[in-house]
């Protein structure tokens, strides 16, 4: 665990990751006392400008609603211990510059052991180069030295191995922190707890329970001024391939043998080498229009005004195991849509027929966000002197449930388990190998690889997908609610 001499090293500390995610991170870590004792931090990136500058940036995102004076003063202290220095990304002299900074900072430390934690908050174009850079020239010659990097890992499995087998070159897998920030939401890590320290759960959880189960992201607005980004990578690898799918895994896997990262990594692993590649009958792909006055997907300038790249997608996963075989897990993901919402599905299966008619199926429901909750519909008899079955619920709301709740941002968590050195909830290199297997040959079809690419389906702005999206998830056995239930909205 690093807990003092410590310097993290932001790079791309000028941009959005950076400003909306990193540093509100690193602060709230700071504020809570969580960071390593004497911590620094170094703003690194291309853009020139001062330290005010650079501490009006990065503190832009940190919250503070009611001008709390306590937390107006951690802030100044927080901007105390960072500082900014600008650099190229393909050349060794910036690095060694860069070099040069920390060890004016490190001098002052009382030991003589110190680490570098690397964070690179950079677009894939220049991963490889930085990576290659720092080991060479900033690299801490008498402490532990990390590097955290974040999708996109590659666009395909050959780009992802070539990305990987580069980093490598430099840095060992015991360094390298892949950050997938879902596997850092209370919910998603919830799932373990959930899964395997209830039987009553567990033991339903297979093919002969369940039904059918969806994992659905739900955006409520479009790719505003991230066009030109998106529209190279599109809306499957942009949340399924790595977000929903990692949500998947931990949901399907076997019990690990323990709660140690390579156990339960193991076990990830292995759940997804038995999911065979997409097909395309098994997939719908949407593009939002302009519609209420919001714009369409085309209508974004930086987006090519010929672009068939999917803004939704709805995809299929077959597991072939003893445990899954013949459940579909519904993979959807749409930006622009009519809610913001992350969540599970599991349905069981029809009840026993004959003394029930046309009831209810029992959903599991685990709702990542917003407002963390898990509930269970059941049916019930009907109060009163009749005797019906109605679907209600099982309910554990956490802001009702968990006093004080606090919910961590997820990368918070996951940049406090780096320091650790806890790599159980980051993405493994042969994790990301087959993830791209099952992925990419249902993105080479949409990138017209094979041919003419499919043209996805119009969808307005704010609706809740393509027309076809119901129809395809019942066609897969998802059955709604017979009634017109719907989960108390005084619980969101
Ligand atoms: C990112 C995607 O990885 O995840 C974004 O690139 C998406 O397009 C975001 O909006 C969603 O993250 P969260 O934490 O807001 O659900």
């Amino acid at each position: 665990e690093l807990k003092d001499n410590t310097i993290v090293i932001v790079f791309g500390a000028s941009g959005d990751l950076a400003k909306k995610k990193t540093y509100p991170a690193l602060f709230g870590l700071f504020k809570n006392g969580l960071l390593p004792k004497d911590v620094h931090i170094v703003g690194y990136a291309r853009t020139k400008m001062d330290e005010a500058e650079y501490h009006k940036r990065t503190t832009s995102y940190l919250k503070n609603p009611d001008n709390d004076p306590e937390v107006s003063a951690k802030i100044e202290e927080f901007k105390k211990l960072s500082t900014y220095i600008s650099g190229g990304y393909e050349d060794a002299p910036s690095f060694q510059n860069l070099n040069r900074h920390l060890e004016s900072i490190e001098k002052n430390y009382q030991r003589k052991e110190y680490n570098r934690v690397f964070y690179l908050a950079l677009p894939p174009s220049v991963f490889v180069p930085v990576s290659k850079h720092v080991r060479e020239n900033c690299y801490a010659q008498s402490g532990v030295n990390r590097i955290i990097i974040e999708k996109p890992f590659g666009s395909d499995l050959d780009s992802c191995r070539d990305l990987l087998s580069n980093v490598k070159q430099s840095w060992t897998e015991d360094e390298t922190f892949r950050i997938d920030h879902y596997l850092g939401k209370e919910m998603v890590k919830n799932l373990l707890v959930l899964r395997f320290a209830n039987v009553a759960l567990g033991n339903n959880w297979d093919k002969n329970s369940i039904s059918n189960v969806q994992i659905t992201f739900k955006e409520p607005f479009g790719t505003e001024g991230r066009g030109g980004y998106f529209d190279e990578f599109g809306i499957i690898r942009d949340v399924l391939q790595n977000h929903l799918l990692q949500v998947l895994s931990i949901l399907t896997m076997e019990r690990p043998v323990s709660f140690a990262s390579e156990d339960i990594r193991n076990e990830k692993v292995k759940v997804l080498r038995a999911i065979p590649p997409i097909e395309r009958k098994d997939t719908v792909l949407g593009q939002y229009v302009g519609a209420n006055g919001k714009p369409g997907y085309l209508d974004d300038d930086s987006v090519p005004k010929d672009s068939v790249c999917p803004t939704f997608a709805a995809t299929v996963l077959w597991i072939h195991n003893e445990r899954w075989e013949g459940v579909p897990f519904v993979l959807k993901a749409g930006k622009a849509l009519n809610e913001a919402k992350v969540e599970v599905r599991v349905q069981f299966k029809d009840v026993t027929q004959g003394i029930f008619k046309d009831i209810s199926r029992n959903e599991l429901v685990i709702r990542i966000q917003p407002s963390e909750a898990v509930y269970l519909k059941m049916n019930t008899k009907s109060p009163g002197l009749n005797f019906r079955a109605v679907p209600t619920e099982m309910d554990l709301t956490y802001k009702r449930r968990f006093s004080d709740l606090k919910v961590p941002e997820a990368y918070e968590s996951l940049i406090l388990d780096a320091f650790k050195g806890d790599h159980s909830n980051f993405v493994r290199d042969d994790e990301l190998d087959v993830a791209w297997k099952i992925f990419t040959p249902i993105l080479h079809w949409i990138d017209g690889k094979d041919g003419s690419r499919p043209r996805p389906s119009p969808y307005p702005y704010g609706s809740r997908g393509p027309k076809e999206l119901d129809q395809f998830i019942a066609s897969y056995g998802y059955r709604r609610a017979t009634e017109d239930y719907s989960w108390p909205t005084t619980n969101t």
